[in-house]
């Protein structure tokens, strides 16, 4: 069974889907594995650190698609990469099938079966393999830093000879596995951190970390679906919500917001009047920036300077972390392979939980029923 680790080519994508050590495990498993030549590149992982670990270098995407029977990537396929697979080959990658079902069409009328890293079931077998979790820690630790970089003053406490200066005051609204993380890294950084979450469950998560949380009164429970995960607010206490966020912002210099409803657009939790309540000079790191942004004023990808606060909406972090990105990626994906090649051999087991979760085609068809409902 050949393995094919191709170059990424969305722009900015400088993580890969196998490293060196990666490759020795699927090599002892029993997998061919091949590497299109410069893939390791933007993590730093040479063609010889792959051929040293057993793979095979192939000069271009052509010749390594062409016989590739699994292809592992990163991004979802551009350009022409479907169209170099082989027909009925398997495609593991983030396929974010809910925001490009034509790139799903493609790949069930090209027969291939598709599996989507980013739909694995975030439940306690599939742990090893939860790609989104690693990357929302990798991103809720480098949001803190660009926002300490985009700040004009020192996040811990000084005492100096020119004066004791406070320590910064951090806000996290969201208290996700990438909010968590952001106030973690916060704290390590001498912040005073307060954070704020719809799901009252994770209040013991956020004091354990030694941030202070908000706490919405709401009076009843439904805030957390059977799943653990948060749902959508009324219209009601989403006012309540944004009036105590509102009470907040005014107070912080840096804001970190992460609050996420899976499916969903972002929940807009600073709207721009807030935004005018804030301190000059204060800095908005939105981390939902993709999905619409929690904050009205965000711009994917862009830096907004609105009434003295600046607005960052920051897309892709984790490929700013190429090393560690891929690193954890590769182990993710590698985990969710063998997963596939138990008992070496490839199979599609659609009464098993994760594997049916994850695939998006198979056979022609689009199996997952939301996809099929965006192109039908
Ligand atoms: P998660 O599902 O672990 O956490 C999201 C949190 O938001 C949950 O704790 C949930 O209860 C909370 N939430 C939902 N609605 C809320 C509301 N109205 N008010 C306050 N909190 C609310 O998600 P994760 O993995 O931490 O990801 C967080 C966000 O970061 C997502 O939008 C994700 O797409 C984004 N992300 C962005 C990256 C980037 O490079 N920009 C990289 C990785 C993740």
């Amino acid at each position: 069974m050949i393995i094919a680790v191709p170059k990424e080519i969305i722009k900015g994508e400088s993580r890969v889907a196998a490293t060196p050590d990666s490759v020795a495990k699927m090599i002892k498993k029993g997998l061919e594995v091949r590497v299109e030549s410069g893939a390791g590149q933007g993590a730093f992982f040479s063609d010889s650190d792959y051929e040293q670990a057993g793979a095979k270098i192939v000069p271009d995407a052509a010749a390594l698609f062409s016989d590739a029977d699994i292809v592992i990537k990163v991004q979802r396929p551009v350009s022409n990469e479907v169209d170099l697979m082989k027909e009925g080959a398997v495609l593991i990658t983030m396929l974010q099938p809910l925001s490009h079902p034509a790139t799903a069409q493609k790949l069930a009328s090209r027969k291939i079966s598709a599996f989507s890293m980013d739909l694995i079931p975030r439940i306690t077998r599939a742990q090893r393999m939860d790609v989104l979790s690693s990357m929302s820690s990798l991103a809720g630790y480098k949001a803190v830093l660009i926002a300490a970089s985009a700040f004009g003053k020192f996040i811990p406490m000084m005492t100096t000879a020119a004066g004791t200066l406070p320590p910064a005051k951090v806000l996290v609204l969201g208290a996700g596995v990438a909010g968590l993380q952001a106030i973690a890294t916060a704290k390590r950084l001498g912040a005073q951190v307060e954070a704020f979450d719809t799901r009252p469950a994770v209040k013991e998560q956020v004091q354990s970390l030694g941030a202070t949380f908000v706490e919405l009164e709401l009076g009843d429970d439904s805030t957390e679906d059977q799943g653990g995960y948060a749902k959508e607010l009324s219209a009601e206490h989403h006012q309540k919500e944004l009036a105590l966020i509102h009470e907040h912002v005014k107070g912080a210099d840096v804001v970190i917001t992460t609050a996420l409803i899976p499916g969903k657009k972002a929940p807009l939790l600073i709207t721009a009047e807030m935004v005018s309540d804030m301190k000059n000079g204060s800095v908005i790191i939105d981390l939902a920036a993709e999905l619409g942004g929690n904050c009205e004023l965000t711009q994917a990808e862009e830096e907004v300077l609105a009434q003295g606060v600046t607005i960052i909406g920051v897309v892709n972090l984790p490929a700013s972390l190429p090393i560690h990105a891929s690193q954890m990626y590769a182990k993710n994906m590698t985990n969710f392979l063998l997963h596939l090649y138990a008992n070496n051999e490839l199979t599609i087991n659609l009464k098993d939980e994760i594997t049916k979760g994850a695939l998006v085609t198979h056979q022609g068809e689009i199996m997952n029923d939301a996809v099929k409902a965006l192109v039908n």
